[in-house]
């Protein structure tokens, strides 16, 4: 479908495809010195000890679930609310992910106190989802986790450029992953990043990442080594030069772009204030530097949102959901609840909100657009008396 304004757009130009020919043109395909580079320019740009590359954000939250230590019998906490993904990875290991409420209407973040009143002997980790790039509180759940022996692990894969107190989202855990999927902040198509300050997790990521080889080709191909060991049962979760060379640019211009999305997230809020007050936007005066990855509204709680979304649809514009939380997915029913809880407020913010249009080159003249469809779609659902 040919959208008016589509939800989400990719900043792609002349540097990417120098980049990606220069990969093609020098013969080396598979990870190796442009990795290295894209993985030392982002540990820098995020403030971090060490950068570890990998095929995407679902690799890198496995990866850090192994390297927690999870496995059958344990358990770790994490919010509903969030992509299919962050569950999965800790499902991948064995051990029980356990669902903790958000925190409410203004913040669709999981609660500190719903994370603690989840802590049982067998929790082994957090999962924290920063929900479109705005922070969780994280000085809160690093002293529970503290409190608690706990492994903080970050999804930082909507808050790529994030702060919260000047420093980086998805450097306040134990280790932060990162999505460079389509739809993120920078795009390498698929691809993902780990972050670490901790040297020895950081070897062990790397083994991991490869098959748990103490050398790889492009060390041999380098002829810093003819063999190797395999010291540890790994995956291949590799990514290849050309994304990384991809990543290397859009890592250039994230930034700007960031602060193109703020900027346009400033004027939504402004218009849907004063257009349609009917609607909430969540994350009001929130604390920290968002990189507004997803620009969320909730509708009036008895709206239909099928309706709504149809009607935006009608109009040209392009809308989504974030997201259905995962524990009400048929794949999640027969997974066990070890304590009992309540994710009330996850299961009724889910089925208010709807995802607007929002990506750097967005103009405000489709911003304008938006809002006034939004009005539009209230008055034809029965929310909003026409003017
Ligand atoms: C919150 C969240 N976690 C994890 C992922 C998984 O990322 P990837 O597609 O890179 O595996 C995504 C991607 O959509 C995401 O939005």
């Amino acid at each position: 479908m040919d959208w008016l304004v589509p939800l989400s757009d990719i900043d792609f130009g002349a540097e990417e495809e120098e980049a990606v020919q220069q990969v093609v043109k020098s013969r080396w395909l598979t990870m190796g010195a442009v990795t290295r580079e894209f993985e030392e320019e982002f540990a820098a740009y995020i403030g971090a000890r060490h950068a570890i590359a990998v095929t995407n954000a679902t690799a890198a939250l496995h990866l850090a679930c192994v390297a927690a230590g999870l496995g059958p019998g344990d358990e770790a906490v994490l919010p509903s609310l969030t992509f299919v993904a962050t569950a999965n990875a800790v499902r991948y290991t064995g051990a029980v992910p356990v669902f903790a409420d958000i925190e409410g209407e203004n913040s669709l973040n999981i609660s500190v106190q719903e994370i603690e009143d989840c802590i049982t002997p067998r929790t082994r980790a957090i999962l924290v989802m920063h929900y479109g790039g705005y922070a969780c509180d994280m000085p809160a759940i690093l002293a529970l986790a503290e409190r608690h022996g706990l492994m903080v692990i970050e999804d930082a894969a909507h808050a790529l450029g994030s702060e919260l107190n000047g420093r980086m989202l998805g450097t306040w855990g134990t280790v932060g992953c990162f999505s460079f999927f389509s739809n993120k902040n920078m795009t390498t198509g698929e691809g993902g990043m780990l972050v670490t300050n901790d040297d020895r997790l950081a070897d062990r990521l790397r083994l991991l990442r490869s098959h748990g080889m103490t050398s790889l080709t492009w060390d041999r191909h380098k002829g810093h080594a003819w063999s190797y060991d395999v010291v540890d049962l790994g995956y291949n979760y590799r990514i290849d030069e050309i994304r990384s060379a991809l990543g290397r640019v859009q890592l250039r211009k994230l930034a700007h772009n960031n602060r193109l999305r703020r900027e346009k997230t400033a004027l939504y809020r402004h218009l849907l204030e004063e257009q349609c007050p009917e609607t909430l936007v969540p994350f009001d005066n929130h604390p920290g530097v968002s990189a507004c990855h997803l620009m969320p509204i909730l509708l009036p709680d008895d709206a239909s949102r099928e309706e709504f979304m149809r009607s935006m649809k009608e109009r040209g514009i392009q809308t989504s959901i974030h997201y259905p939380p995962v524990h009400l997915f048929s794949a999640y029913r027969g997974v066990p609840l070890p304590v009992p809880q309540s994710l009330a407020f996850t299961e009724i913010m889910a089925a208010r909100e709807v995802s607007l249009p929002l990506y750097p080159a967005l103009s405000e003249a489709s911003i304008r657009l938006v809002v006034e469809a939004v009005q539009s779609s209230l008055v034809r659902i029965g929310r909003v008396a026409p003017l």
